[in-house]
C-alpha cells in the first residue's frame, strides 16, 4: 500500500496511520509530565525495545517482574499513540518511564514550557540535593539503522513496502519514512542543550553493555552495586533478550509484523551494513553523510 493508506502527516513528518490518530496526537499534546518522567528518544531501529528492557530494570534494581510479565510497549509506552490513553499513565508511580521516537520540534508545549532546572528536577531520597533526571537519547550508526529499518519495512504490514534496497536507500536518506530523517532527528536532539540529556549510542552499549547500564543508572540516580549491573546486563544481551516474549514482539500477530520474513530482534550487532550495503550504495550514503553532518561537532562512535 501507498503512503497515503499507511501513514498520516504530523508537523510534516510521517506517522503510522494503525497507531496515531487525531484523538491520539491530542491526548499527546495536552499530556501533563512531572518533574520525575524519565523520557527515552530513539529514531527508529537505533535501540527502543533494548532500551524499554534496560531502563525498566535499571528501576526496579534489576527486578525482572516487570520485564517478565508486561509488554514492553506498556511498561515503556509511547505517548503519542492511541494505546497510550487507555493505560491510565496519570495513575502510574513516579518515576514514570516514556519513549518516543519524535524529532525535537515535535516535542509538546507541554515537555517544552516546563523550564529544564524544574521541569526533571526529581527530589533525592539519598541527599538533600535537587537531583536532575531527563532524557536519555540513544543514536545508532545510521548505515545501520538504515539495514535494520529495510529488513523491518519487509515484515511490518502498517508500513510501506520498502522496494528493493537501492529505492530503499533514496528514501531512507530523503526522510521520507515514518518518524522523518534520521539527519533532522539527530541534528535536533543534539541542538537541545537547553534540556538535561544523557546521549549514547548503540554501539557503546554493544562494546561495554555493563558500562552502559552504569552510567545509564548513574544518570537516573539509582544506586546499583556490581552485581546488580551484572544481572541486568546478563538479561539484556540480544541472546537472552531474544527469548523473552514480553520484548520480541512474539506476541504481535504475524499479519502486523512477520517474523518468518524478518525476526524483530534480528541481528542485534553493529556494522551489519557491510554485508549489505554495496560499494556504490556504501559511497552514496557516505557523500549525502558527509554534507549533512559537516556543521555538526559531536564526535559520534561511529565516525
Ligand atoms: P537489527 O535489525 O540490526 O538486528 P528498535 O527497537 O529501535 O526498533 O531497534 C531494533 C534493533 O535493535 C534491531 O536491530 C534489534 O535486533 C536491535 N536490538 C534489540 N534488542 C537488542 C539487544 N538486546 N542487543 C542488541 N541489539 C538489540
Amino acid at each position: 500500500m501507498a503512503e497515503e493508506e499507511l501513514y498520516i502527516v504530523y508537523k510534516g513528518v510521517y506517522l503510522v496511520k494503525l497507531t496515531h490518530t487525531p484523538e491520539s496526537l491530542k491526548y499527546y499534546e495536552e499530556f501533563s509530565f512531572r518533574p520525575d518522567d524519565i523520557l527515552i528518544v530513539t529514531y527508529p531501529k537505533s535501540g527502543t525495545t533494548w532500551m524499554q528492557e534496560i531502563v525498566p530494570l535499571i528501576l526496579s534494581q534489576g527486578d525482572p517482574v516487570v520485564v517478565d510479565t508486561v509488554p514492553s510497549w506498556d511498561r515503556v509506552p509511547w505517548l503519542h499513540t492511541n494505546r497510550a490513553r487507555h493505560l491510565n499513565l496519570d495513575q502510574r508511580p513516579s518515576p514514570r518511564v516514556f519513549i518516543t521516537h519524535f524529532q525535537y520540534n515535535m516535542m509538546s508545549t507541554g515537555f517544552l514550557k516546563v523550564q529544564p532546572r524544574v521541569r526533571f528536577a526529581a527530589w533525592s531520597h539519598t541527599d538533600s540535593l535537587w537531583k536532575e533526571q531527563g532524557v536519555i537519547y540513544v543514536m545508532r550508526n545510521p548505515r545501520d539503522v538504515f539495514t535494520s529499518y529495510f529488513h523491518f519495512s519487509r515484515m511490518a504490514s502498517f508500513l510501506v513496502s520498502p522496494g528493493t534496497q537501492t529505492e530503499f536507500l533514496n528514501i531512507f536518506l530523503d526522510g521520507k519514512v515514518i518518524f522523518g530523517s534520521w539527519f533532522d532527528h539527530v541534528k535536533g536532539w543534539l541542538s537541545a542543550t537547553e534540556q538535561h540529556i544523557m546521549y549514547i549510542s548503540y554501539e557503546e552499549m554493544i562494546l561495554d553493555l555493563e558500562a552502559s547500564v552504569t552510567r545509564m543508572a548513574q544518570f537516573l540516580d539509582t544506586p546499583l552495586d556490581s552485581e546488580m549491573i551484572r544481572k541486568i546486563t546478563d538479561r539484556c544481551v540480544f541472546k537472552n533478550m531474544k527469548k523473552n516474549k514480553m520484548s520480541n514482539y512474539s506476541l504481535v500477530p504475524n499479519t502486523i509484523m512477520d517474523q518468518n520474513v524478518s525476526e524483530f530482534l534480528r541481528k542485534g550487532i553493529a556494522g551489519d551494513w557491510k554485508d549489505h550495503l554495496t560499494v556504490a550504495e556504501a559511497e552514496h550514503f557516505d557523500a549525502f553523510y558527509q554534507k549533512k553532518m559537516q556543521d555538526v561537532k559531536y564526535n559520534f562512535f561511529w565516525d
